[in-house]
């Protein structure tokens, strides 16, 4: 028997020996991880919320990873251009994205999705949860909550509201607003609420919902009106601005959470260190200075996780699906 084992042994060869000759290089890229730069992709524009986040965590994962974490802006269609592209990207431990809800609420608003966030994605774990905010601009004649929604109801044909494209939060925001009051109002899509905000600066656009991480300059310059929190609780920067719901619209909460993924197929050896990088970056007393003067609260370690954040995201997918088809929102 072993004398025929030795002897069909070459037959084999061409099966067993790149394994044989992959093993080692195998070790060398994990005991060698990272041996370059690693990119970590952000679906908005730059200087915006994500991109707030994204690079606060990179200066200092960065030099927890020996390796500079280089933030690439892919910008378009809210936010799923960026994820579809990392869901094919090279699943090498060098390429990670960094996502909001926009990664639940793309499958119920786009029919024709070239992901799957359940099937396509490694995990590595959520980062931090940031409130929303609804904004006018600093002109706009309403003063108090309700009279914005009563102006708003009067002037729907006019009013315009600036969002970040289907599947970013300010357009989730914008459309539970729009179903909350019965209009239908003039979207105007930006590239991420950087561009956004700034139309609305500029008194280009009326209205736009954003969050905190990039509006709390600019709410206590007083160079934009405030209407509301979007949270279920009033929050700590802004004690005195009721909730939306405070304000009579019932139920209203969209609360900003974030997560980082990597294309299916990167070795656990990468996730891994690059989730503990995340993860000692959530410790590191810049990163919570920086949170906290934003308004954004990093999440219990537990949600840290591959997960935390798996356990996370599926029934985000639900709770936004339904939601979605009832405001009968979607792209083709
Ligand atoms: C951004 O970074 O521009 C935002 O997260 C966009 C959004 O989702 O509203």
């Amino acid at each position: 028997m072993k004398h025929l084992l030795s002897r069909l042994a070459p037959l084999w060869a061409p099966l067993w020996a790149p394994l044989l000759l992959a093993l080692p290089w195998a070790a060398q890229a994990q005991q060698g991880y990272p041996a370059r730069n690693i990119t970590l992709v952000v679906p908005f524009a730059a200087g915006g919320p994500t991109d707030v986040v994204a690079r606060t965590l990179g200066a200092v994962m960065s030099r927890s990873l020996g390796q500079t974490v280089v933030i690439e802006n892919k910008l378009g269609a809210g936010g799923t251009i960026a994820a579809g592209a990392v869901a094919k990207a090279a699943p090498d431990g060098y390429t990670f994205l960094i996502h909001h809800n926009g990664m639940a609420t793309a499958p119920g608003l786009y029919r024709k999705l070239a992901y799957n966030p359940l099937a396509d994605f490694e995990y590595v774990g959520q980062v931090v949860d940031v409130p929303m905010t609804l904004l006018g601009r600093k002109d706009l004649p309403p003063g108090k909550p309700q009279e914005l929604f009563a102006w708003v109801k009067a002037n729907a044909s006019k009013v315009t509201l600036a969002h970040a494209g289907l599947g970013a939060v300010s357009q989730l925001c914008g459309m539970l607003l729009q179903q909350a009051l019965g209009v239908e109002l003039t979207a105007v899509p930006y590239q991420g609420t950087a561009p956004a905000l700034n139309a609305l600066l500029g008194g280009q656009v009326d209205i736009l919902c954003d969050q905190t991480t990039q509006t709390l300059p600019h709410i206590k310059a007083g160079s934009v009106k405030l209407y509301g929190v979007t949270t279920r609780e009033r929050i700590g920067h802004l004690p005195d601005t009721p909730t939306l719901e405070e304000s009579g619209l019932k139920g209203f909460e969209v609360k900003v959470w974030h997560g980082i993924y990597a294309p299916k197929g990167t070795p656990t050896f990468a996730t891994e260190r690059f989730g503990a990088a995340l993860r000692a970056a959530l410790k590191d007393p810049a990163v919570v200075t920086r949170m906290s003067e934003l308004g954004g609260d990093i999440v219990p370690e537990a949600k840290q996780t591959p997960e935390g954040l798996r356990a996370w995201l599926r029934p985000e997918i639900d709770k936004w699906g339904a939601l979605i088809r009832a405001a009968g929102t979607y792209a083709d």
